[in-house]
């Protein structure tokens, strides 16, 4: 009898360690929130109000982006799959539609990241005070940038993303506010003035800059 319950108890004491194991995780498929995003040397940041649509490949912005003392608000409509995105002007009601050739990259732990922590933001000393995350680091090839993204343990909500790229230059990405699902999916419906957009193309195309914690 006391046998079976030793063998119990550190069976589920080993299913317990077994079941804390983190593993790299997805993000909601869709998802609404905030995203501010500080740049290399902190001269630029960006604050954005984004959705974001997974399965149909698509993503929302509206940025405010700040050069030194400049600021501009970007809206943006991109559309991955169909490699275009509108830039949306409600003021002039005009509209261009521009190609691009980014990657949709899914708000994810990348499979090959190596579990860095497992930690608690704010405190665990009353109910509501905390929040468990785990910290994943890892590496890009394609980009040649090494990671630390948080997310959450639950809800694998990300939390924050930095990126350090070849010339050791820092991006640092905070989101918060974030809403599971999409409360308004007509923000992926252009505006109808945008039927009539002109095309332009752009060299730059620095299209990912706009979500640029995913990258
Ligand atoms: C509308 O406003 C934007 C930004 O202020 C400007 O870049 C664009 O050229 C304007 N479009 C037209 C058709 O006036
Ligand atoms: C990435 O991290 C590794 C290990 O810490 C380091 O050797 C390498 O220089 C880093 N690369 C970049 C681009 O920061």
């Amino acid at each position: 009898m006391r046998t079976l319950l030793l063998l119990t108890v550190s069976l589920s004491v080993l299913l317990g360690a077994l079941a804390q194991q983190p593993h790299p995780c997805k993000a909601p498929p869709y998802l609404e929130g905030k995203l501010f995003v500080l740049f290399p040397e902190g001269h630029t940041t960006l604050f954005e109000q984004f959705a974001y649509d997974a399965v149909e490949e698509r993503i929302r912005v509206v940025a405010s982006i700040k050069h030194d003392s400049q600021e501009m608000i970007e809206d943006r409509l991109l559309f991955f799959r169909e490699r275009f995105y509108y830039e949306i002007h409600y003021h002039n009601k005009s509209c261009v539609k521009t190609p691009f050739d980014a990657q949709f990259n899914p708000i994810q732990i990348p499979h090959d990241a190596h579990h860095q922590a497992q930690f608690v933001l704010g405190s665990l000393s009353a109910p509501a005070e905390g929040l468990l995350v785990n910290s994943w680091v890892g590496y890009i090839p394609e980009t040649k940038a090494n990671y630390s993204m948080t997310f959450t343990e639950f809800g694998c909500i990300p939390i924050t993303i930095l990126t350090t790229d070849e010339k050791k230059d820092h991006f640092f990405s905070s989101f918060f506010d974030l809403v599971v699902g999409l409360e308004n999916p007509e923000v992926f419906i252009p505006p109808s003035f945008c039927t009539s957009a002109k095309v332009v193309e752009r060299k730059d195309g620095k299209v990912a800059d706009f979500f640029s914690a995913l990258r």
